[in-house]
């Protein structure tokens, strides 16, 4: 089978979601975009190795990921405390997050790398430095890598990022703008139509990343592709929600991991093959967003098929 390593970063959430002033309703889970995307590789069938850092108060939610089906014999008991998200959900679904890093910016020195892993994924929740050591790694062994710049890095550090080393970036409409700005890539948007304008910056980025898949995430206006192969940027709409959008935490990830689940099973790489990749993950994502919670609202694969037929 073969295998993914997510190098990324695993926190405690604190959730209170809108519409209650109760200090009871204080959800606690697991969280961080690391452990998220790992849990959904895992649901979506991929086998999945989680490289991160908790302090002893994080054990819990260390097992909450191993019961999610995740690899954690190389996840890291450091002297810092676990790190810590503090989310307000309102009642539309959108949320704000304070985040404290904690144990997930404890240096780590890199496993033995699995000899049946294809693909390494990256955020940036964890030092830069780290992902950079992870990714040069990953490029000598012929691994695939993913990275999803979130928080983003800032314009110095994205100017000398060795994106020659990435097969995939994974950015949403305000990344794919902010990456342009920061690589002097010069795009003219009107502001008229959200898929236009955010066609126009992945095609502007692409130019400059020829050697990097871009896949640009756009809430409810679904996804944009460009393909390294393909001169176009195909546009594939959201999944239909069964009722309001009730909770985006996690929506990102959620898409994130099933699209990696779903290459590390491709035989063939052609543009179709990928296509229907990206559409399973967007199911995926459509029904993350229907529930409560991040990691927890995560399909299965199973459930993401059923929606499919
Ligand atoms: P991020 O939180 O990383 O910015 P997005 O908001 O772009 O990510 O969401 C990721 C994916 O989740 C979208 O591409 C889409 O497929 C799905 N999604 C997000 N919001 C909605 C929504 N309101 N309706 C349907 N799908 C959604
Ligand atoms: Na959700």
């Amino acid at each position: 089978m073969p295998r993914c390593l997510v190098r990324g970063s695993i926190i405690k959430d604190f959730v209170r979601p809108g519409q209650t002033i109760s200090s009871t309703e204080l959800v606690k889970r697991l969280g961080g975009k690391g452990a998220n995307q790992s849990v959904a590789i895992a649901r979506a069938g991929g086998v999945v190795d989680f490289v991160g850092a908790i302090g002893s108060d994080g054990v819990g939610v260390r097992d909450d990921l191993k019961n999610a089906g995740v690899n954690v014999d190389q996840t890291r008991l450091v002297e810092e405390s676990t790190g810590r998200a503090i989310i307000q959900v309102n009642a539309a679904g959108e949320n704000s997050i304070i985040l404290f890093k904690g144990a997930n910016y404890a240096s780590i020195t890199p496993p033995p790398i699995h000899p049946d892993t294809t693909y390494m994924v990256f955020q940036n929740e964890v030092p830069l430095a780290s992902t950079i050591e992870f990714l040069t790694l990953a490029t000598a062994s012929n691994i695939a890598t993913v990275f999803n710049p979130s928080p983003m890095p800032t314009p110095d550090e994205l100017r000398s990022f060795p994106f020659d080393k990435l097969t995939w970036l994974v950015v949403n409409e305000g990344e794919v703008s902010e990456l342009c700005e920061a690589l002097d890539v010069a795009v003219k948007t009107e502001g008229r139509d959200l898929v236009e304008d955010a066609r126009k910056l992945v095609l502007g980025l692409a130019g400059r990343l020829p050697s990097t898949n871009i896949i640009c995430t756009l809430g409810a206006d679904g996804v944009l592709a460009k393909f390294r192969v393909s001169d176009d940027c195909v546009h594939l709409p959201a999944a239909k929600l069964q009722g309001p959008p009730l909770d985006t935490t996690g929506a990102g990830d959620c898409f994130t991991g099933y699209m990696v689940a779903g290459l590390m099973q491709l035989e063939e790489h052609g543009a179709s093959e990928h296509i229907a990749v990206l559409q399973r993950a967007i199911q995926a994502a459509g029904m993350c967003v229907e529930r409560a919670g991040a990691a927890s609202s995560i399909p299965l694969s199973a459930e993401v098929e059923s929606r499919l037929r």
